[in-house]
């Protein structure tokens, strides 16, 4: 018998649902390329779309709102995320908002992205952002680290 998933791979299409629900409500007046994101934090699911302002650069992603909902509920580690956007290819999460995923979740986490005729990709955090800039690179800089040098390669930097 196949084994069903457990965690936070069971909630993916919870999730991913989720997404598609907010997307509808994103407001995207200016590109009209609407996303939905929701992830998970706590057990519960928190889902956003796109936000966009008419002074451009303001616009706030719609998996930056998500995470952004989770936390205000009080909620620190993301489980699991899913995005929706793209009518056909899936379309990835941002390069910024990768960032911001793996500042809460954990590089195992899952993340999942689908298109709205239902193809899909199934990845973690730390494949879509490898060896991430994270909270703990604060702490063991020279500055904060109580003067401790930091080398990559063998060269001092
Ligand atoms: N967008 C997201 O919401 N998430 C991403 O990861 C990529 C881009 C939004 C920003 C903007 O409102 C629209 O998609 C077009 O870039």
């Amino acid at each position: 018998m196949p084994r069903r998933p457990r965690g936070p791979q069971a909630r993916l299409a919870a999730l991913l649902r989720a997404a598609a629900d907010a997307r509808k409500r994103a407001y995207a007046p200016y590109s009209r390329f609407q996303v939905g994101a929701a992830v998970l934090a706590g057990g519960r699911i928190f889902a956003a779309g796109n936000l966009e302002n008419s002074s451009y650069p303001l616009s706030v992603c719609a998996e930056r709102n998500a995470v952004a909902m989770a936390v205000a509920a009080g909620e620190r580690h993301i489980e699991a995320a899913a995005i929706v956007a793209g009518d056909a290819r899936p379309a990835p999460p941002c390069g910024g908002c990768r960032q911001v995923l793996a500042e809460f979740a954990g590089p195992e986490a899952p993340v999942v992205y689908a298109s709205t005729n239902g193809r899909s990709v199934t990845t973690n955090v730390a494949a879509l952002l490898p060896d991430s800039f994270s909270p703990g690179d604060l702490s063991r800089s020279p500055v904060s680290g109580k003067g401790k040098r930091r080398s990559r390669g063998g060269i001092p930097v």
